[in-house]
């Protein structure tokens, strides 16, 4: 897809799935997906919407079909590993749209669990001032963005209401949010799906520095649920320019949202009060960096299968008919 292409589609991003396509069924509207829940299954529909600082705050051509072909292709590289929630996605089983996925509706683990192969982001802030990174004692004198000798998981709760609160494993133990059984399991999965995330994304010229999985358990089984990989739920840094970044302590050239958050700060915006106007020229170039995204992650050039939000919507109430209700 050229940049020229994308431009054409300022105007005509796919904001929320219209009440229509869900059929009567019920709809649970996250911040980026809309989910219609049927009875056993649910089919998540990725918007073009973005948010940072948890506020939706404009809409970015393809983002959409980008997240979720990328979810679509990770699901498919780490089918080995784990079981997972998909039953149908894009380009396998669903036509007229790229930004759908039907997925087995799982009673979700409470947890989300994050896995960090480098010292960064939040992580790094609790270093910083001295904190334990979620129960995790680490050394002292490691620096910004230093790769750890192996990943470590810090879990977080995930809230209804309000921010997800970091847990070590004693306390989600503790809390009964999942039997130690379970999340031996939890844990060995994790490490094994970073393990490979890191391996193919090596691939693309890429670091996989960390991620976030959900869980659920289907018919009592441990399954993959929510997405993975993805650049809304993993930071992935160029490889290439990683050691000479380290070395003088910048940050990393990163892939994912991070420019379009980075915009925003330096207009003085960190997620309260106002929002500034997002020009059409950042949505251009945020939808640009997720096209780049898709094709480091695939190997594969992105040709979107979805043509417009109506014949999308369109394709998504076919769908809900024909598999959901
Ligand atoms: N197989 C599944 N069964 C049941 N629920 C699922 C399954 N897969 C994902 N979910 C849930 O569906 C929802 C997807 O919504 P989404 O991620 O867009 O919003 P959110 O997590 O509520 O908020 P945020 O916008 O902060 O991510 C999440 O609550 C996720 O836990
Ligand atoms: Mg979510």
């Amino acid at each position: 897809m050229t940049r020229e292409r994308v431009a054409e589609r300022l105007g005509s991003t796919f904001e929320s799935l219209p009440d229509e396509s869900a059929r009567g069924l019920p709809v649970y509207r996250g911040k980026v997906r809309d989910v219609v829940l049927g009875g056993k299954n649910l089919l998540l529909v990725a918007s073009d919407r973005i948010s940072a600082f948890d506020r939706v705050l404009s809409s970015v051509p393809c983002k959409g079909e980008v997240l979720a072909r990328i979810a679509s292709f990770w699901f498919e590289a780490t089918a080995d590993i784990a079981p997972n929630h998909v039953l149908a996605g894009p380009g396998s089983g669903l036509s007229g749209t790229g930004r759908a996925t039907l997925a087995r509706r799982a009673e979700m683990l409470p947890l989300e669990v994050v896995v960090r192969g480098y010292l960064s982001g939040s992580a790094w802030r609790d270093y910083q001032s001295g904190r334990a990174v979620s129960g995790i004692a680490l050394p002292g004198g490691l620096s910004f963005n230093e790769k750890f000798p192996v990943p470590i998981i810090t879990p977080s709760s995930k809230e209804a209401a309000g921010h997800d609160r970091p847990l070590s494993r004693a306390e989600l133990l503790a809390e009964g949010l999942v039997s130690e059984e379970t999340w031996r399991e939890v844990e060995r999965v994790s490490l094994a799906l970073f393990r490979r995330g890191q391996e193919v994304a090596a691939r693309g010229g890429l670091i996989l520095a960390d991620t976030k999985y959900e869980f659920g358990l289907v018919d009592g089984r441990l399954t993959l649920c929510d997405e993975i990989h993805t650049p809304d739920s993993s930071r992935y840094w160029w490889a290439e320019s990683y050691p000479s970044r380290y070395q003088t302590h910048e940050p990393q050239r990163e892939l994912d949202k991070e420019p379009f958050r980075r915009w925003l700060v330096e207009r003085g915006f960190a997620g309260d009060g106002e929002p500034p106007r997002i020009p059409e020229e950042v949505r251009l170039e945020t939808s640009w960096r997720y096209l780049q995204a898709f094709e480091a992650i695939t190997g594969e050039n992105f040709e979107p299968i979805g043509v417009d939000p109506q014949s999308e919507s369109a394709a998504i109430a076919r769908i809900v008919e024909e598999r959901l209700l």
